[in-house]
């Protein structure tokens, strides 16, 4: 059991469809489901049945040859299938924002359908042998994060985390739990705090379930609490996952965590980014670049089903926020630890 979480597959292609962990249940349930369609795969990517930056870029990739697949049944002409599937995968990379992840992944099956000099079977095959490249890569790439993430721990460290970055946010393994299990397997006097992440408590209800699985030492505190802790010296260091990095280093990641960055600041600990390179978008200068997504209403006036506010109050909910550059002490990615000045060692990790 303790080996469970870090050794499971989020998401996985396989008979033809893309199987997946239906996070929406975690932690009452821990099952999977069949995504067979190009539309199911959108909706699964939308109402978070599927959710973590790095594991929406997987399932939006699965999405393009589910699409592909049921195109074949047209019977259409090579070039207006090569059209239409273009077209449906412009759609899939629309079904969730923030995290670039998405719309990278889904890019690199664009690029497999522009380049294919295959007919519409071998145009498929291509597509799904690029998913499950993507996929398999997405572990080592995190056991890499993990490794060069590890090196900062300090002995004996108290982590706090935001949101889940692990295996459940990926295909396995994980970014900043990745970081996490590097550093607890050379070193198991190490701890974990996690927020409880509201609204919808992925600290809570994934992050907990991860680590304590894997039998890693794990605090739950309400998101409020992390000044309290940091005054109190009891967390060394934060480390937190990523939906997109702008080129100058400024982070987009779950609502909150911007607040414990600058907490840290105050109180002089470390707060680091744990991502692939996948998730930094080149494109864009600044965080202000960013499109935040904002999410409904019901999930801040419901737990559970039930309302705990007044019915009619007024509600704001965006998903992501950005942490300014000046905050982060690194970028822990693939090819090491990114330090500032982020421009220049963001475009030396392209190079
Ligand atoms: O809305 P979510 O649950 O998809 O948000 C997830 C996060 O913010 C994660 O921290 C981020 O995607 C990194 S996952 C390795």
């Amino acid at each position: 059991m303790s080996e469970f979480i870090s050794k499971i597959r989020t998401i996985q292609w396989v008979d033809n469809c893309s199987r997946m962990v239906d996070q929406t249940k975690v932690p009452y349930e821990f099952k999977y489901v069949d995504i067979k369609s190009g539309q199911e795969m959108f909706d699964a990517i939308k109402t978070m049945i599927v959710r973590g930056a790095p594991a929406i870029g997987i399932a939006g990739a699965h999405g393009v040859v589910l699409y592909a697949m049921e195109l074949k049944k047209e019977n259409l002409s090579r070039d207006t299938f090569i059209k239409k599937l273009l077209e449906k995968a412009d759609y899939m990379a629309t079904s969730r924002p923030t995290a670039v992840n998405l719309m990278w992944a889904v890019e690199k099956q664009k690029e497999v359908i522009k380049n294919s000099t295959s007919d519409i079977d071998g145009i498929i095959e291509e597509l799904k042998q690029n998913g499950i490249k993507l996929e398999n890569e997405d572990i080592k790439i995190n056991k890499k994060i993990g490794d060069y993430g590890a090196e900062v721990v300090p002995k004996g460290a108290t982590i706090l985390t935001h949101c889940n970055a692990g295996a459940l946010a990926t295909v396995g393994y994980g970014t900043a739990l990745g970081v996490v299990r590097s550093a607890f397997a050379k070193d198991n006097t190490i701890q974990v705090f996690a927020d409880e992440t509201r609204p919808r408590q992925q600290g809570a209800r994934i992050t907990t379930l991860e680590l304590t699985m894997d039998g890693i030492p794990t605090t739950l505190i309400t998101d409020g609490m992390c000044s309290y802790f940091m005054k109190k010296k009891m967390i060394d260091m934060v480390v937190v996952g990523a939906d997109r990095i702008a080129a100058n280093g400024d982070t987009a990641n779950k609502i909150g965590t911007y607040t414990v960055a600058i907490a840290a600041k105050y109180h002089n600990i470390p707060f680091y980014i744990a991502a692939p390179l996948s998730t930094i978008d080149t494109s864009i200068k600044t965080g202000d670049e960013i499109v935040i997504e904002e999410r409904s209403r019901e999930e801040v006036t419901h737990i559970n089903g039930k309302i705990i506010c007044a019915p009619e109050v007024n509600v704001i909910n965006p998903g992501f926020d950005v942490t300014p550059h000046e905050l982060i002490a690194g970028i822990i990615t693939e090819v090491g630890i990114l330090r500032p000045n982020y421009n220049e060692s963001i475009k030396k990790a392209f190079s």
